[in-house]
């Protein structure tokens, strides 16, 4: 249903578009009617493609959740009839601005970006608003003021503080809440993504806000950052075991690549998840599904890529057909969904 309706969506966004960029010199030339000629009736046959050329940036190409967002786009993107270029920021700040530079100097019709650091988000926003590209941030979330300044300037993301809170609640409703030990409290551990990151940040403090909030009492042994590797999970994991070994009855994994390293320090320690410890992590990739199916993993929480990607496009066509952003009306959100053995199948294949 919510596919049929975002499919129309997109027909209709689609149709805006090409009604607003009729006169574009890059429309395919056998679709263009001659100057003098009437417009189309209404009934001709619409244009096989949107044309225009986008740009888009990703922080960095070997992010395993990125690479789904990204092909995601690609794909959305090619089959609309648009000219895509994707760039790796290779996770550098400065190489991103030159890129954005560059597409800027190309003279594309719209960018998509994925900061490299949030950080940067003034530099990103002003330059794009200099050269009036209609420009969609995606991942990274600057604030509300930040993107106020430009009015072609869109965010879509998910809200963060959802992500940690799902996989609080994903503890709170195991057997016996957390406390595998029975002593009264939660003894985690918490791998942390990039700490710059608002994702790593909200996900850090709401998965134990769940706990906290529900009256159970929690005790930190150790937060590392992991900045969203597979390597550095597995490594933090392993040292955090062999430190606190059955102290540690939560292991928190700011997201999935990170927990999957996690399990492996987990197996590698004899320790047996859902039995003497809960492992849980943000993104339903396809290999966290199969664990949280096998029952490796506690669970996870779906950070949906083709829904953002979706959205992304939806929002960068409604730029291109002349739409304006008020100030704190710039943010698109998509739901995150909780991911457990029992719905686990639905995000499967
Ligand atoms: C998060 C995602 C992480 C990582 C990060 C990059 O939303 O959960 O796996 O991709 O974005 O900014």
């Amino acid at each position: 249903m919510k596919k049929i309706f975002a499919l129309a969506l997109c027909a209709v966004m689609m149709l805006s578009v090409l009604a607003g960029c009729g006169g574009k010199s890059d429309a395919p030339a056998d679709n263009t009617p001659a100057q003098n000629e009437p417009a189309a009736t209404p009934d001709a046959a619409p244009a096989p493609e949107a044309g225009g050329t986008i740009g888009v940036c990703i922080y960095q190409f070997t992010d395993a959740f990125m690479t789904t967002y990204r092909n995601a786009l690609q794909e959305i993107l090619e089959g609309k009839g648009y000219t895509v270029t994707v760039v790796d920021g290779a996770n550098d700040q400065a190489k991103q601005n030159e890129q954005i530079n560059t597409f800027i100097t190309q003279g594309v019709d719209a960018l998509i970006i994925n900061p490299v650091m949030t950080s940067a988000a003034d530099q990103i926003i002003s330059t794009v608003q200099a050269a009036g590209i209609p420009t969609v941030l995606i991942n990274r979330e600057p604030s509300a003021e930040q993107m106020a300044v430009y009015d072609k300037l869109v965010y879509v993301g998910c809200d963060a503080a959802q992500s940690g809170t799902f996989q609080g609640e994903l503890i709170l409703e195991t057997p016996n809440g957390g406390d595998i030990n029975g002593d009264g409290k939660v003894s985690y551990i918490m791998v942390q993504g990039d700490p710059e990151n608002i994702d790593a940040q909200l996900r850090t403090e709401y998965s134990v806000k769940a706990l906290t909030d529900a009256g159970v009492e929690v005790e930190q042994l150790n937060l590392t950052r992991g900045d969203w590797m597979r390597e550095r999970g597995q490594e933090i994991v392993a040292n955090d075991l062999a430190q606190f070994g059955a102290q540690v009855e939560v292991v928190f994994c700011n997201n999935d690549d990170m927990a999957i390293g996690a399990l492996q320090s987990i197996q590698a320690a004899g320790r047996k998840v859902n039995e003497d410890i809960y492992l849980v992590g943000v993104d339903a990739l396809d290999a966290a599904l199969n664990e949280v199916s096998n029952g490796n993993m506690t669970g996870t929480v779906l950070n949906d890529a083709v829904g953002q990607a979706t959205a992304a496009v939806e929002q960068m066509e409604a730029l291109l057909g002349g739409k304006t952003f008020a100030a704190g009306e710039q943010s698109v959100y998509v739901d995150y969904v909780k991911v457990t053995p029992d719905n686990v199948a639905d995000f499967m294949g």
